[in-house]
């Protein structure tokens, strides 16, 4: 039996931070208020000069540093965003492009704040097929750009970043299970509703968000998929060292945490100094996490994720 295993990690952050001291300088919000809300401190702001791909590079490049491979061994490449660089060609190519690495499969994925599970769950597909033996599986977001500056609701949430995993072949579990869900009936809850067309731009650029209504909903889902995550890998609550949830909000974490019966001191918690990175707030925690020497071989983590779609899945892993 072939299965996929977590080699290295690694992310990148733009050095602007944002403060929420800066918003209250411009709009009518407070410190406190965003902090109480949210749990987010600060969150990382990209450059203009900076796309997706940038800060994917970065993040690829420590993640293949950890797990001692090379351009030549990766054989496949998902990135996981909602903000590419271009309409086409995908983040991916531009990715492996700038990684100097040629031939080998790349595309992207799109199932928002979802993103990076969805994509792990892939690589793991293709590993587990024998056809393929070391991934590059990213995160990558520059959310910057699709916020309303002036909306005080959603533009407070959001940070740039990106975050990489390399996924190998192995004889041991790694990925136990993966569960991935989606309900289009949801989609106006949370998007961005807007296209190019003829040379404009349709709908709006924006993203919009109906706050409350995600936040039940993110809590709900995020219990189910966690625990259906577990019964397909015969494991229960007890067998979870970490729970790596998508970085929205510390209340959707905590309440996520208590419905599922984990302590807090097993949830990593990075929404306070990242902001929601959507598809890279996963891999950003994770490595985060992995380099604090907190996340160690052989800990096992049920990853979750819940994002515009509406999509949600979980995969559970031994590191
Ligand atoms: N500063 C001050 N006041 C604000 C701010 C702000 N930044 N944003 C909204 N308000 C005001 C509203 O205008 C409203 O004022 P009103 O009563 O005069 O109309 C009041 O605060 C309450 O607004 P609500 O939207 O009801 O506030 P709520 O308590 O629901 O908190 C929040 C809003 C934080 C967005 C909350 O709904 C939430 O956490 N939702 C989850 C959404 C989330 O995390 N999304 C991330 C993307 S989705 C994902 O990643 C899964």
């Amino acid at each position: 039996m072939i299965y996929s295993r977590i080699a290295g990690t690694g992310s990148y952050l733009p050095p602007k931070v944002m403060k929420n001291e800066d918003f209250a300088k411009r709009l009518e919000t407070s410190d406190a208020w965003i902090r109480e809300r949210t749990g987010i401190a600060q969150r990382h702001i990209a450059e203009e000069s900076q796309a997706s791909s940038d800060l994917a590079m970065h993040a690829s490049r420590l993640a293949m540093q950890a797990a001692q491979v090379n351009e030549a061994d990766i054989d496949l490449i998902i990135v996981a965003t909602s903000t590419p660089d271009f309409v086409f060609p995908s983040t991916a190519c531009l990715l492996q492009a700038k990684l100097g690495i040629t031939g080998c499969a790349a595309f992207d994925i799109q199932a928002v704040c979802t993103g990076f599970v969805y994509a792990l769950a892939t690589a793991d597909k293709f590993i587990k097929s024998g056809q393929h033996k070391c991934a590059l599986v990213v995160g990558a977001e520059v959310f910057s750009r699709i916020l309303d500056w002036n909306d005080r609701g959603t533009c407070v949430l959001f940070g740039d970043g990106a975050g990489a995993v390399v996924l190998r072949a192995s004889e041991t579990p790694g990925i136990h299970s993966s569960v991935l869900r989606a309900d289009g009936r949801h989609a106006g809850m949370l998007s961005v509703p807007g296209n190019v067309n003829r040379g404009q731009i349709t709908g709006s650029p924006f993203l919009q968000m109906i706050g409350n209504q995600v936040f039940k909903f993110a809590v709900k889902v995020l219990d189910e998929v966690g625990r259906e995550a577990l019964v397909a890998a015969g494991a229960g609550i007890g067998d979870v060292d970490w729970l790596i949830p998508h970085q929205a909000n510390s209340r959707i974490l905590d309440a996520t945490a208590r419905k599922l019966g984990l302590p807090p001191e097993k949830v990593v918690m990075t929404v306070d100094h990242h902001g929601n990175t959507s598809a890279a707030s996963i891999p950003l925690a994770l490595d985060e996490y992995v380099r604090a020497g907190k996340i160690l071989a052989g800990h096992r983590l049920l990853l979750e994720g819940v994002g515009g779609g509406f999509t949600w899945g979980a995969v559970y892993a031994t590191f």
